[in-house]
């Protein structure tokens, strides 16, 4: 077991785990950062992403000991108040089915517009393959990263 300084979504945690603990069994269960979702656990479904230093990243497979003093960012720090332009497309275009890939599907969106504001939709899609919706939500995840590039424009 050793202690580890995490700085999420521009806050200091201090957890003490080992050191080849996900930061996905982190954020969730020592931290309460249930916003991040288990789904796979393999790195092959894109639930559980999060930033690392702007980057999207699978926390499933990410040890706690790997992280250091980068910066993470999880879905409840992506904007203040769920207005990230990403979010706003998000609601607008009425996205989520069940929900459940939706968080790590914004995380990968956001982070991709975050370095390319002005995707184009090949760009969109290859940014976007391995997030996994089961409930097939894809034609309006890729219609609200349009729009949402729209309006960061
Ligand atoms: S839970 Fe991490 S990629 Fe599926
Ligand atoms: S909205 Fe249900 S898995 Fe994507």
């Amino acid at each position: 077991m050793a202690n580890y300084k995490l700085q999420i979504n521009g806050r200091s945690y201090e957890t003490e785990t080992e050191a080849d603990t996900p930061l996905l069994w982190v954020l969730r269960d020592h931290l309460g950062l249930v916003g991040t979702k288990y789904g796979c656990g393999i790195a092959q479904c894109g639930a559980c992403t999060v930033h690392l230093n702007g980057n999207a990243v699978r926390s499933c497979s990410l040890p706690v000991s790997a992280v250091g003093t980068k910066k993470i960012t999880t879905i409840e720090g992506l904007s203040a108040h769920g207005d990230h332009p990403v979010q706003a497309a998000w609601h607008e275009v009425d996205v989520a089915q069940c929900g459940y890939c939706q968080a790590g599907q914004i995380m990968t969106a956001s982070a991709l517009l975050a370095k390319n504001p002005t995707p184009t939709a090949e760009q969109i899609d290859n940014a976007m393959n391995g997030n996994i919706c089961r409930c097939g939500t894809y034609h309006r995840i890729h219609e609200a990263i349009t729009l949402a590039s729209s309006k960061m424009k």
